[in-house]
């Protein structure tokens, strides 16, 4: 998997879209438009780790009312001009509580972001998820995954040491693959209801309820 470059393409949001498609070879786009297919107009979306709000952009398309959150100025100048019409948040998303009341959204969004937060916040993140969410509200997580099966995880690390070293020479940052993200959406009280893998299983969407 590319996805370590994140962290270089994030530093530059002018060339962060073209990057990523490249780097995921048409795969993140492909997740971004199977989450967009499932929101219909009107309805209130939020999109944690926005990022150049692309994603919001597709949404905003179909007629949904969408907030971004990002922490990153950078992709939100850029989400700005990507999506006019959604409102973006300059804040970290470990303050959802200071920003949102409960049940502000029928569905909460977000791609490669939850890769980026430590353990203990993604717990804290899908916390906060439980309480923003509408009664019958849905949920769309797109992530980087570390592999299950033995032979693919082994592939995984081979193919990701190299391009973790580089990231780290560049950038002095990488990012962090999830291991044992299911198991921590099911301990928040969710439940998930698909899952479809992308590149090797190394990118998962999960779509889950409350
Ligand atoms: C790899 S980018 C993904 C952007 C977008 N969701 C996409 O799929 O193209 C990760 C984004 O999450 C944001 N992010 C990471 N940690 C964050 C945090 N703790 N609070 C808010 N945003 C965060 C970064 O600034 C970045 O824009």
């Amino acid at each position: 998997m590319s996805f370590v470059y994140m962290k270089i393409l994030e530093s530059r949001p002018e060339r962060y879209d073209a990057g990523m498609e490249l780097l995921t070879l048409g795969s993140l786009t492909q997740v971004k438009r199977e989450i967009a297919r499932h929101i219909p107009s009107g309805s209130s979306v939020l999109d944690l780790g926005c990022g150049t709000g692309t994603l919001a952009q597709m949404c905003a398309e179909r007629g949904a009312r969408v907030t971004g959150v990002d922490a990153n100025s950078g992709m939100l100048s850029m989400a700005a001009k990507n999506s006019p019409s959604a409102n973006f948040m300059n804040s970290s998303l470990c303050h959802l509580d200071e920003h949102f009341e409960d049940e502000s959204f029928d569905f909460i969004l977000s791609t490669l972001a939850f890769s980026e937060l430590t353990r203990a916040e993604r717990i804290h993140v899908l916390k906060q998820i439980k309480r923003l969410l509408k009664k019958g509200g849905r949920i769309f997580i797109g992530d980087e995954i570390i592999p299950d099966n033995l032979f693919a995880k082994g592939l995984y690390h081979l193919f990701r040491l190299p391009l973790r070293l580089l990231t780290w020479v560049l950038t002095q940052t990488t990012t962090h693959a999830i291991s044992g993200f299911e198991e921590d959406v099911r301990a928040a009280g969710m439940k998930i209801i698909s899952r479809k893998r992308y590149m090797l299983g190394t990118f998962i969407l999960l779509e889950i309820k409350i």
